[in-house]
């Protein structure tokens, strides 16, 4: 593992669902690099194989060929145990449904991740106090996820993926949810903690969050279309469709 290594990589990243016998290609040959302390926004229409591809990068979803690398460690050949340690030292998740714990409170759920990750119980929750603090929820610490909006609940969702300072955050759609104000609170903290060095690779469709990237990846029928940074020349991956996929504006 060399401190040069991206923080993501995947090389021709290929994942054809089984259903019913009918095979159904959602990515089909992603090449995607993502640096240490960059922030990607993965954007594109529904069914273009966002959500797939992001599941993949956290091993949440296995690939059907392809490689995954996290920080310079082939992780596509890792096992399921293999995958749940890397993600509890290097990876946070935001998924579009939150999968939050409900038997344990808000503020258990966003300090598991850390405690899961070797911090102490006072930096787990100092953390906690931070993130809740960042994204409005300080009053709602002591309650169970269950009696909570769901647009509170994506937001502890969110302080939840930060809590152990993952090398790598992968959100999706993570203010899908979310009423202007609040959406205003998640993009501030993920500002802050992109500023402070976070690994970011977001799926949006909200060209608010999409502006805080360094970079926008556009996805269509599962293949990368448009990849570029903001407000530089974008560099077309493949002829043909990139070529009428336009992001600005
Ligand atoms: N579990 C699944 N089984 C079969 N097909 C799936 C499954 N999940 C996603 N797909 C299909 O894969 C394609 C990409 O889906 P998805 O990654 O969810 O796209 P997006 O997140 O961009 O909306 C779609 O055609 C979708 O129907
Ligand atoms: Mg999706």
């Amino acid at each position: 593992m060399s401190a040069a290594a991206p923080a993501v990589r995947a090389v021709n990243l290929v994942k054809i669902y089984q259903t019913g016998g009918l095979p159904v290609p959602a990515v089909r040959g992603v090449d995607l690099t993502v640096e240490a302390g960059e922030f990607v926004a993965i954007m594109g229409p529904s069914g273009s194989g966002k959500s797939t591809l992001v599941h993949m990068l956290g091993g949440l979803d296995t690939r059907t060929s392809g490689e995954i690398w996290i920080e310079g460690t082939r992780a596509d050949t890792l096992s399921e145990s293999g995958w749940a340690l890397l993600r509890r030292r290097n990876i946070g998740f935001v998924f579009q449904f939150f999968n939050l714990v409900d038997n344990m409170t808000v503020a258990d759920n966003v300090e598991l991740p850390a405690l899961l990750g070797g911090s102490t119980a006072k930096h787990a929750r100092e953390r906690r106090e931070y993130l809740l603090g960042e994204l409005g929820l300080t009053g709602k610490a002591d309650v169970a996820p269950s009696r909570l909006s769901g647009g509170e609940q994506q937001r502890v969702a969110l302080a939840r993926a930060l809590s152990n300072h993952p090398r790598v955050l992968l959100a999706d759609e993570p203010t899908g949810n979310l009423d202007s104000r609040n959406t205003r609170d998640v993009l501030r903290l993920l500002g802050e903690v992109h500023r402070q060095g976070q690994t970011i690779v977001l799926v949006t469709h909200d060209a608010r969050v999409a502006g805080l990237a360094d970079r926008v990846v556009t996805l269509l029928d599962g293949q990368i279309v448009d990849d570029g940074a903001i407000g530089l020349p974008r560099r077309r991956t493949k002829g043909g469709p990139g070529d009428v996929v336009e992001l600005r504006g």
